[in-house]
């Protein structure tokens, strides 16, 4: 039986860590959408593309070859069969990356694959990232919508990226928010059917028992 859980939300809430958590205790595939929107703008970077000019950054996409792994233990991503799992945690990608996800044929792209792989892995899977209950998994059987106060995500992402300025990342996660929630296409939104969960008190450990409950209820 399809068991597909959607898990959207700003940046920093605890998306990757929470998905990871419970595809592992559920025993599914996990898809973290956000790291292909990251792949997708390494490698154009790479390529010198004009991060300005939405027709260049549509123009170049459409050559570049994304490939992910769906193991939550072991997640992979590959950009033109280069292992970019750690440069697209760069602030240089991290700066870029909302510029990309906002031009739509980039989305259509990526959703495209982001379909395939839920149906290669027989619709068991959680997926993460910012629109995947409201645009690619609109029938999904589960969707979280994860949030935590922006001192709190700034606090956790400065502590992960070894930052001791968690003031500058907090303006950054709000510049990143501002632009995913205003962009035209698939614009980061709660979807209606969506369950909300903020995680601004909660461990990660109550954060993924919370959503596995509520699956195996
Ligand atoms: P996102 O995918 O939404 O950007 P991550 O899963 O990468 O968020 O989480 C950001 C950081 O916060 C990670 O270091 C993670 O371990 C930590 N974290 C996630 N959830 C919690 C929580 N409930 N309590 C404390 N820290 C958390
Ligand atoms: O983990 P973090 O919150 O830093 O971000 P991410 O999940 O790695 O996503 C990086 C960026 O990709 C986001 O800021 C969005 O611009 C974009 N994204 C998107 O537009 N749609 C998705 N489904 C996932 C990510």
């Amino acid at each position: 039986t399809s068991l597909v859980v959607a898990v959207d939300g700003p940046s920093g809430s605890g998306k990757s860590s929470t998905a990871r958590g419970v595809a592992d205790r559920l025993g599914l595939a996990y898809l973290d959408t956000g790291a292909m929107y990251r792949a997708m703008t390494w490698a154009l970077l790479r390529a010198g593309t004009d991060l300005s000019d939405p027709d260049a950054i549509a123009a170049a996409a459409r050559g570049i070859h994304l490939e992910s792994g769906v193991d939550p233990l072991d997640p992979t991503i590959y950009a033109d069969g280069v292992d970019v799992a750690e440069a697209i945690r760069g602030e240089n990608v991290t700066a870029a990356v909302s510029y990309v996800a906002a031009v739509p044929s980039v989305r259509e792209q990526l959703v495209a694959m982001q379909r395939q792989s839920i149906a290669d892995n027989g619709d068991r899977i959680v997926v993460e990232g910012r629109d995947i209950g409201s645009t690619v998994a609109p029938d999904a059987d589960f969707k979280i919508y994860l949030v935590a106060d922006p001192a709190a995500r700034a606090a956790r992402r400065a502590a992960e990226d070894g930052s001791a300025d968690a003031l500058a990342t907090e303006q950054a996660l709000a510049k990143r928010d501002e632009i995913d929630s205003n962009r035209a296409a698939s614009p980061l939104a709660m979807a209606d059917d969506a369950v909300l969960v903020d995680s601004t008190y909660m461990t990660l450990e109550e954060v993924i028992a919370t959503i596995v409950d509520m699956v195996e209820q």
